[in-house]
């Protein structure tokens, strides 16, 4: 697991260093795509690139992380149309190049499994960006979930119907109780795995996922298991490492031609 702790700006340029690398050797690479406030500024910076000439994803393919449950096919917060607007709309991605869990599926169940099939059938997800939550959540594998789950359906935790509520007009009741999530054994299958977090909310999220014991507790320490991860940290993010000196020393003595 690499920790690199700079602004969120150097961040964003560092995630999109890497899908950009990855897309020059392999054009048709699979991408995860995760919601949310954290990869927002990824999002802004490879859409400024696209306009620039620097990327193409013509024909790369993206996988979402997850789905709430229920919300109405136009409804903005619906992840399907935000991550059109925040990032499919603004590149060159092909008409259904980018797929996500069906959240309006009559049988969910089988969504799910299809969900499964789809990303096996693409080869797998070369790239997944993962934001993280104040609970340690990944995708939206809840405390407790199984460190081995897949595609499934959840039921979301207060601490993130109450995080999330400021996309519903601060109205907690407005924020669907169930979702559909990868789940951590489908995240774990990624290839490389860039995970970006800021603010002082994260940082206790931050400490268990870099230094505390995996546990199910906090979701995300299973990707101490993975063999390439990059951990993405703000200075607020990072302020609860124990190791942050080494951390900074480290990335700072990094080879620029090395990347994430
Ligand atoms: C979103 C997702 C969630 C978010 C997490 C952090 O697709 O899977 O795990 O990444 O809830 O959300 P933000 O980035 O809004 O703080």
């Amino acid at each position: 697991m690499e920790v690199v702790i700079a602004t969120p700006e150097e961040l964003a340029a560092l995630a999109a260093d890497a899908i950009q690398s990855l897309l020059a050797v392999k054009p048709g690479a699979v991408l995860g795509l995760a919601t949310g406030s954290s990869p927002l500024g990824i999002y802004d910076e490879l859409a400024r690139r696209y306009a620039a000439g620097q990327v193409s994803f013509a024909r790369a393919r993206g996988f979402m992380l997850d789905e709430y449950v229920g919300l109405a096919a136009d409804h903005p917060e619906r992840y399907r149309n935000v991550i059109e607007h925040e990032i499919a709309s603004r590149v060159d991605f092909a008409p259904d190049a980018v797929q996500g869990p069906d959240g309006l599926a009559d049988d969910l169940v089988a969504a799910c499994a299809r969900y499964e099939a789809a990303i096996v059938e693409a080869g797998g997800v070369d790239l997944q960006i993962l934001g993280i939550g104040s609970d340690g959540h990944v995708g939206f594998n809840e405390p407790g979930s199984s460190l081995a789950s897949r595609t499934r359906i959840k039921t979301l935790t207060e601490q993130t119907r109450t995080d999330n509520a400021r996309f519903f007009d601060g109205d907690i009741d407005q924020v669907p109780r169930h979702c559909l999530t990868q789940g951590l054994a489908t995240i774990m299958s990624a290839r490389h795995i860039v995970l970006i977090a800021t603010g002082r909310a994260k940082a206790e999220a931050i400490h268990h996922l870099v230094e505390g014991s995996v546990s199910a507790l906090w979701p995300a320490t299973i990707l101490q298991h993975h063999p390439h991860v990059s951990v993405l940290l703000d200075p607020a993010a990072a302020s609860r490492l124990q190791l942050a000196d080494y951390f900074r020393s480290t990335y700072a003595a990094k080879p620029a031609w090395q990347g994430l």
